[in-house]
């Protein structure tokens, strides 16, 4: 688990559009080469297009070239932590499935769970091999 993780995703949240929800969440990826890409929360007045931090994070970063990452930190301001949401999960199974997520808060609370951890038995890629008829 790293501060500057931490840091990074602590930064990201002030960016947090959430005129709607008032609930602001900031992101950090940490690509396999190091690189640290950050996402915030953007809402829409359209509620139901409102994207997490955590996918802004990954979209980000893959449009970047980044599409593997290691370690993922999510931070709201919060006393109970805030885990990533099943749509979350699914995006963070294909794209960082072996990486450590650490909720954390602003006040200096963490705890770090696996991706694994948090969606068993995920789907992806590999599943989509032609269906063998019975
Ligand atoms: N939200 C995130 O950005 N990440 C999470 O892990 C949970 C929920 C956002 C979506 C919405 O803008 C607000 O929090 C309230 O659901």
């Amino acid at each position: 688990m790293s501060a500057e993780l931490i840091a990074a995703a602590t930064s990201a949240r002030e960016l947090a559009f959430a005129p709607f929800s008032k609930f602001r969440v900031g992101a950090a990826l940490r690509a396999t080469d190091g690189t640290v890409v950050t996402g915030c929360n953007v809402e829409s007045a359209s509620y139901g297009l409102t994207m997490c931090a955590e996918r802004v994070a990954v979209f980000k970063g893959v449009s970047e070239g980044y599409t593997r990452f290691t370690a993922v930190v999510v931070v709201t301001d919060v006393a109970e932590l805030t885990p990533p949401c099943g749509a979350c999960r699914q995006l963070l199974w294909e794209f960082a499935p072996d990486a450590t997520v650490t909720l954390a808060n602003t006040h200096g609370r963490s705890e770090t769970f696996t991706v694994r951890e948090l969606l068993p038995r995920g789907f992806d890629a590999s599943q989509l091999d032609p269906v063998t008829p019975p």
